[in-house]
């Protein structure tokens, strides 16, 4: 075979790229827009030789009939973007630790927090970190104890989530020396895996935002971060909707940084901190 011809087949035809943003949409709200070909392209050719295939177009017209499950899952865990970090943007972390955890101190209840794409853990086990300190300093805050529940729509990164264990590049990224040489152990081929006491205060579960997740029950604190930008605007407000009616009296949403529910729901109320918002459930 010729390079041209292989070069030729990673190809995406128009009527084919169409079909996949259409049914990327459908499955996990993903919108890819125009001109993302190369994107699919890229994030797709590896499943190609993979599961059998001679190119792209019969990939996308098996996975979109629907009768390929496992291949579903793989498309789904390719073209999701899974960019995290520890404690990233900081100040979610900071209100956690300084005046969100204070409120909800005393409660004979449990109290739930949701890390609602949690990708591949950082962000549901920084929560944990910042609960276990908290409750360092004091035991008996949580007499109800303390659930945070990790979701994500990939399968992938949920692995990830439960192996709790991290390469030196992701370590790197925004855990601060401290927290570091607390919460982790060495593990195999230089990386470092969360101590139980950490591990064991998060559980994960597969949740795409679409679907309903009332099953999960209700939740005080709600981190929805840098997730909901994939999205149009339509189906912001219906995960916006699902979320509100997942809260507490009383319930706290956060956003990621660069995200904002202006024009897509009136369920929340803003709130400034210095360092960025927050929303909390309307009564
Ligand atoms: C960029 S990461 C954000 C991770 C983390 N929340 C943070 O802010 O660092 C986006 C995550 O959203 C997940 N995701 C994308 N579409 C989803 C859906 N429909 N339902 C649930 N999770 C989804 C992806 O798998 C990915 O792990």
């Amino acid at each position: 075979m010729s390079d041209k011809k292989v070069v030729q087949n990673r190809e995406i035809k128009s009527k084919d790229y169409g079909l996949f943003c259409n049914y990327l949409e459908k499955q996990c709200g993903i919108v890819l827009g125009e001109n993302k070909q190369y994107l699919v392209q890229s994030r797709l050719w590896p499943l190609v030789g993979k599961f059998g295939f001679d190119n792209l177009g019969s990939l996308i017209n098996k996975v979109i009939s629907g009768h390929a499950r496992q291949l579903n899952t793989a498309v789904i865990d390719a073209m999701t973007t899974n960019e995290t970090l520890w404690f990233r943007d900081v100040y979610p972390y900071e209100l956690l630790a300084d005046k969100l955890l204070d409120q909800l101190a005393g409660r004979r209840t449990p109290v739930r927090i949701w890390s609602a794409a949690c990708s591949s853990g950082q962000e549901p086990y920084s929560i944990a970190m910042v609960v276990k300190e908290y409750l360092t300093r004091k035991p008996n805050a949580f007499p109800g104890g303390v659930q945070i529940i990790g979701t994500d729509i990939s399968v992938d990164m949920l692995e990830r989530c439960k192996n709790a264990t991290y390469d030196n590049l992701s370590l790197a990224r925004g855990l601060p020396a401290e927290r570091k040489k607390k919460f982790f152990q060495a593990a195999d081929n230089n990386s470092m895996q969360l101590i139980p006491a950490i591990r064991n205060m998060v559980s994960f579960k597969p949740i795409n935002l679409l679907d309903p997740y009332s099953s999960l029950g209700k939740f005080d604190l709600v981190f929805c971060r840098n997730v909901l930008i994939y999205f149009s605007g339509d189906i912001k407000s219906k995960i916006l909707q699902k979320i509100a009616a997942g809260l507490q009296k009383d319930g706290i949403l956060i956003l990621g940084a660069s995200e904002s529910i202006s024009g897509l729901s009136d369920k929340f109320d803003l709130n400034r901190i210095e360092r960025g918002i927050f929303y909390t459930k309307k009564q």
